[in-house]
């Protein structure tokens, strides 16, 4: 694994912040039901529903259920009846299988970023829509992906055609604050890159490479200067990599991993178990000498770790993260999450697991005798 910081900001961006980005908003995904999907975000994650849209409330061709805990808000959108946008839908489903179709970022001016971001050379999607309380527009991003812009004038109804709904009571131990980093898999990386910096003016933090033996991958991320907002962006560089295997299985581009940022990740960890959630498997050979060797001292009880198989990377002399990925969650194997806490100055993504992972399984394989 290799990995390079930048510290200046590269020439083509040209402006700081040109869009007025916030931070995430939402990400609405495109799924086959709404009903069960919603289910299970408030079973397995901890979140709670939080508004509820359709015909009856104003949402054309869809039926939505929004989802969420701390800033994470999710919306899970099934088709309903028939029209255009039923279609859309379920033209997407076709294609992708159940998938996110929209990460939307909250602005400050959303007429101003949809305009500024065509000006830049985003293409529109959707119009401006501006009622008394909310604004929204949308372009175009990888693949079928789009990207909101919702600016929030004053509390009212999460997004149009929705009625919020009153929230229960959250009694559970896992404790979302936010959106840590966003994933893209995409064909032609630069590309990408060269979109963020050029439409949205975000800066080229990282860049890093990974070969393991099994899987390869090249990943640049992008991110708003505040750190708000990150988004790594991977391109495969085998044929085998699991990279190659999303764009192969959802037809092309778009969200691999949603990064969700918990202040206590065992607590996290040890509930979702609890209420099924299932996650990469992590051999028990990862936690030997060589864990020591390559994290140092951590704040964190090792044997909870080994039991609860939560991985752990330093990424900085005073700063380290800890992670866990959930198995692939949809019918196809291509969208997971991801559990992360981030101690001190932590800034990277898990690159060093990669390889800890790689190797730790292939020590497993020499105690079983079979390399
Ligand atoms: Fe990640």
């Amino acid at each position: 694994m290799s990995r390079t910081f930048f510290d200046q900001p590269v020439e083509r961006k040209t402006a700081v912040n040109p869009l007025g980005l916030k931070q995430f908003d939402h990400i609405e995904f495109w799924v086959d039901n709404a009903d069960q999907w919603r289910d299970f975000f408030v079973q397995k994650y901890g979140m709670v529903a939080r508004a509820y849209g359709d015909a009856e409330t104003g949402l054309a061709g869809r039926r939505a259920h929004l989802v969420g805990q701390g800033r994470v808000n999710f919306v899970v959108t099934e088709p309903q009846g028939t029209g255009l946008e039923a279609d859309a839908v379920r033209a997407h489903l076709e294609k992708h299988g159940c998938g996110v179709r929209d990460v939307a970022f909250r602005v400050t001016d959303a007429k101003h970023a949809f305009t500024e971001s065509q000006r830049r050379g985003g293409n529109a999607v959707h119009a401006v829509f501006e009622d008394e309380s909310i604004v929204t527009a949308s372009i175009a991003a990888y693949g079928d992906t789009i990207h909101s812009f919702v600016e929030r004038k004053q509390s009212g109804e999460f997004l149009p055609g929705f009625k919020n709904v009153p929230a229960g009571i959250d009694d559970r131990d896992i404790n979302f604050a936010m959106i840590d980093h966003i994933v893209a898999n995409v064909d032609h990386m630069d590309e990408w890159v060269t979109y963020y910096e050029q439409v949205f003016g975000l800066d080229l933090f990282m860049h890093f490479d990974i070969n393991t033996g099994r899987s390869a991958l090249m990943s640049k991320v992008v991110s708003s200067t505040d750190g708000w907002i990150k988004m790594p962006i991977n391109e495969p560089s085998s044929a085998n990599s699991q990279i190659q295997e999303f764009l192969d299985q959802y037809n092309g581009p778009g969200v691999q991993h949603i990064a969700l940022l918990t202040p206590n990740i065992v607590a996290t960890i040890e509930e979702m178990r609890k209420m099924g959630q299932d996650f990469l498997d992590v051999p028990d050979t990862y936690y030997d000498a060589s864990f020591d060797e390559r994290v140092g001292a951590i704040s964190e009880d090792k044997d909870e770790l080994r039991k609860l198989k939560i991985l752990v990377d330093r990424d900085n002399e005073d700063g380290y993260l800890l992670q866990l990925f959930t198995k692939c969650v949809f019918a196809r194997p291509t969208l997971f999450f991801e559990v992360i806490q981030r101690r001190g100055r932590s800034i990277g993504f898990g690159e060093g697991n990669f390889r800890a992972l790689f190797e730790a399984i292939e020590r497993e394989q020499e105690l079983r005798g079979s390399l």
